[in-house]
């Protein structure tokens, strides 16, 4: 099966950015959301990303319409019906992405792929909501996603070789390193990157040192692009969270336990970038 149309479900930061580099990879690409409005905002997000590559001299005027043509923004079920590929971006609980993956197989052509990039769900029990269970794959990118290579391609108990073998070629159309994963709490990168930042948070309880000091530690004493603390303020410390009490109940090691701190800071809202702050301020 050739791969022609994709559609992103989830217009938020990581559905718009793999609308993204879908369009300029060529292939037409539908970013639906509940709202129709909510798509639309995925859809400007898109085009002020590709405004600032303009302005960087990275992209031409023209190569930027090229690309927001091949983008449509939309709430309505019919425009993803003729889609090879979706890729489901939505919400991190398990029973929308459920709800989600049930209406997608109504509603898709019956050999087309539904991926999800779910940082941590399993793709077995998404799948389970389906009656193709064998063509449901985890596609798991990384933030900021035009900027990160990774893909995690994560199989589920019932996944088809044949649909990881398309999902990973893709991935590589999309100028990105795929990775397989047998299906695991966390898959690979998160089981070891938010234990690292939940660590980090402890640190920071502990009064070992201020935020600004673990990160600048981090930065120059392991090499790591940006400290653990700006990364959970990156990734959303809901989502950290999210990621911690998946691994704390699935493995039942305290070593994956979510730090009361982490939990206090996502009850206080200080969810980090998205609200504007979290370990540091994020003022406009
Ligand atoms: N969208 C598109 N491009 C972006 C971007 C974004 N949101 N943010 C940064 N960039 C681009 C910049 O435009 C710039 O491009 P050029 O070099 O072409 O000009 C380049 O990235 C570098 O940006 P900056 O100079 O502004 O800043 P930086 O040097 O600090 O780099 C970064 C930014 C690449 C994001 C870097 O800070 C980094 O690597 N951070 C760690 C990111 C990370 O670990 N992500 C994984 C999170 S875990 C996850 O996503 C999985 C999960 O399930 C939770």
């Amino acid at each position: 099966m050739q791969i022609k149309k994709v559609a992103v479900i989830g217009a938020g930061v990581m559905g718009a950015g793999i609308a993204e580099i879908i369009s300029k990879a060529q292939y037409q690409v539908v970013l639906k959301d509940m709202d129709e409005k909510l798509a639309l905002k995925g859809v400007s997000r898109i085009e002020k990303n590709l405004e600032k590559a303009v302005g960087k001299g990275k992209l031409s005027l023209e190569e930027k319409h090229e690309i927001m043509n091949r983008i449509k923004g939309t709430s309505e079920n019919e425009m993803i019906a003729d889609c090879q590929l979706v890729i489901e971006a939505a919400s991190e609980k398990m029973p929308i992405k459920k709800k989600i993956f049930e209406e997608l197989d109504k509603v898709c052509h019956p050999e087309a792929i539904l991926a999800s990039n779910t940082s941590s769900l399993s793709i077995t029990e998404i799948a389970s909501s389906t009656n193709r269970p064998g063509k449901v794959v985890g596609m798991h990118f990384f933030n900021p996603v035009p900027v990160m290579k990774l893909v995690e391609v994560i199989r589920g108990i019932k996944t088809e070789n044949i649909t990881r073998d398309i999902v990973m070629g893709f991935a590589g159309q999309l100028n990105k390193n795929a990775v397989e994963v047998e299906e695991a709490p966390g898959f690979l990168v998160n089981r070891i990157l938010v234990t690292m930042v939940n660590e980090a948070v402890g640190v920071l309880a502990d009064g070992v040192a201020t935020a600004e000091d673990i990160d600048t530690a981090m930065k120059l004493g392991a090499n790591h692009p940006i400290g653990p603390l700006a990364l959970a303020d990156l990734i959303g410390n809901d989502i950290c969270l999210n990621i911690m009490e998946v691994l704390y109940e699935e493995y039942g090691d305290s070593k994956y336990r979510p730090h009361p701190l982490l939990r206090k800071m996502v009850r206080g809202e200080l969810l980090g970038r998205k609200t504007g702050k979290g370990f540091f301020d994020y003022d406009e």
